[in-house]
């Protein structure tokens, strides 16, 4: 697939891994269209060529409004990329973050997936056209030790992504599922890329725009940044039992090396 003139819609695209995503799409040509719930996301988008729309994803009416914008301004979608995401941390044990936690991870990490297939579908389809890309994470496939609610919203994020592929690959309908492991963005408490030449295993979300933008002209279903989650989901798809006693060694190690383990404790020692 080549996405020069197409125009592409990036949500959660005024940093971090969106907006990497963003540059590298409009370095290839592309119209982007981001949006974000930052205040300065038409700035950030005039930066790099594009447009910006601030919107809260987890707002249906704020998304019909975002592709509305982006048709009135540029005319038909041809991509959309469901990317905006943040992550919790378990106060407790695994049931232990509130109602609220958890109705906020799946509104934002699942629904807005729902509201733009929704919005955006029908064209498509009388078009035969049309690639829909949700960033999930390695989370959804593998789980984060200390972060349930992000772990099951990823999981289910995937789940949809497959429907999307299964469903609606025969119309001229492309999906994809973006799975990184660790990125040096904001989300990680990480404000400066250059943190990722620092630690194995993390990425900075310009490489990880990179391989996204490579593995999808592939129009690959399950692009996965680090090579070594395809490793780990062979490992725990061969054998789970073998899989669940590994991570809870690995959860153990944490505990005894880091004191606790959380998300970021697990991110120094895989
Ligand atoms: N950083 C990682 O290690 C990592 C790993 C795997 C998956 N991911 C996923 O990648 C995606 C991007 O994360 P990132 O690392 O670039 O994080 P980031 O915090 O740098 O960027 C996330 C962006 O989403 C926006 N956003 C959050 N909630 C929003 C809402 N309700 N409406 C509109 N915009 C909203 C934020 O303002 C921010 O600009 C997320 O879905 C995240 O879960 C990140």
């Amino acid at each position: 697939m080549n996405f020069k003139n197409q125009t592409i819609l990036i949500t959660g695209g005024a940093q971090g891994i969106g907006l990497s995503l963003s540059e590298k799409f409009s370095d290839m040509g592309a119209n982007v269209v981001i949006a974000d719930k930052h205040k300065g996301t038409a700035n950030i988008a005039q930066k790099f060529g594009g447009f910006g729309y601030v919107c809260d994803v987890t707002q249906e009416e704020q998304i019909n409004s975002f592709i509305t914008f982006a048709e009135q301004t540029l005319g038909a979608v041809h991509c959309f990329i469901s990317n905006a995401g943040t992550i919790f941390v378990d106060p407790d044990h695994v049931a232990s973050a509130s109602n609220k936690t958890w109705e906020l991870s799946w509104n934002l990490h699942v629904m807005p997936h729902v509201y733009a297939t929704r919005r955006l579908l029908p064209g498509m389809l009388d078009r035969k056209y049309g690639y829909f890309v949700n960033t999930a994470s390695a989370a959804g496939l593998l789980y984060q030790i200390g972060d349930a609610p992000y772990s099951a919203s990823k999981a289910a994020a995937i789940s949809f992504s497959e429907g999307i592929a299964i469903s609606h690959g025969d119309e001229g309908i492309r999906s994809s599922v973006i799975c990184p492991q660790y990125v040096a963005s904001n989300l990680l408490g990480f404000s400066n890329p250059e943190d990722a030449k620092n630690l194995e295993g993390l990425l900075s979300p310009e490489v990880v725009a990179e391989k996204v933008f490579e593995a999808m002209c592939r129009e690959e279903f399950l692009i996965l940044p680090h090579p070594r989650v395809q490793k780990y989901l062979s490992k725990k798809v061969a054998d789970y039992d073998r899989w669940i006693d590994g991570m809870r060694k690995l959860k153990k190690k944490s505990i005894d090396k880091r004191g606790s383990a959380k998300p970021l404790d697990i991110l120094h020692l895989v």
